[in-house]
């Protein structure tokens, strides 16, 4: 039997500390499928084609540890409007939804495309500016050199491709309940996240 819980959201929304959480919570496996299209974008930006790399996502590329840049942020949404490219991803995700002892997957379709039938559906969100800045707090503590106007800047141009793509644009789905953490500490958008998880009745 699996328990999937679906989350989407825009850029540094906080979908991954969310979902983390989730995961230690209630004993499911956690997939970033931010990750997948980033590793993606990274080979792309060594060269390499987009679909080409996106049919031959190994771990190791998973395991990268400049994935979290944001060239390589830029890099992953421009990959991630193609059709060709999310298709080659779909079938790994929603087989790691189907782990028996439960899922948890975040990114921006998986309500919408991946796990439409998922027990429970998030979109988490916050202002731009909340965000943008999470994401620079999060970036310059890991020795980045930015600035928070660049950062905004990089959220937004995000935000607008991943919403106004043709394929699987970024879209609070049908029947997902929104989290508007731009008013909240991190406790308390993760207690609001686990107690939605509980009111569909966990296994
Ligand atoms: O952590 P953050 O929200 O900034 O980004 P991410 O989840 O790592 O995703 C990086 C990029 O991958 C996004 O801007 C999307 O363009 C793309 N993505 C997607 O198209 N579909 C997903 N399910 C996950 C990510």
């Amino acid at each position: 039997m699996s328990f999937v819980v679906a989350i989407d959201g825009p850029a540094a929304a906080g979908k991954g500390t969310i979902s983390r959480a989730i995961a230690a919570h209630f004993g499911f496996q956690h997939l970033d499928t931010g990750l997948l299209y980033r590793a993606v974008g990274a080979r792309v930006e060594a060269g390499e084609d987009a679909v080409a790399a996106a049919r031959t996502l190994t771990p190791n590329d998973m395991a990268r540890d400049d994935l979290r840049t944001p060239a390589i942020a830029a890099a992953a949404s421009r990959v991630a409007t193609r059709p060709e490219v999310r298709q080659a991803l779909v079938e790994f995700q929603q087989s790691f939804a189907r782990l028996p002892q439960g899922a948890v997957l975040d990114g921006r379709d998986i309500c919408s495309v991946i796990c439409p039938d998922a027990e429970v559906k998030l979109y988490v969100t916050a202002s731009a500016e909340v965000r943008a800045e999470r994401r620079y707090q999060e970036l310059s503590q890991s020795g980045m050199s930015l600035t928070r106007e660049g950062v905004l800047e990089d959220v937004l141009a995000r935000d607008a491709r991943d919403m106004g793509r043709a394929d699987a644009p970024l879209v609070a789905a049908p029947g997902a309940t929104i989290l508007d953490t731009s008013q909240m500490g991190i406790d308390e958008a993760v207690a609001a996240a686990i107690a939605e998880v509980e009111r569909a009745g966990p296994p």
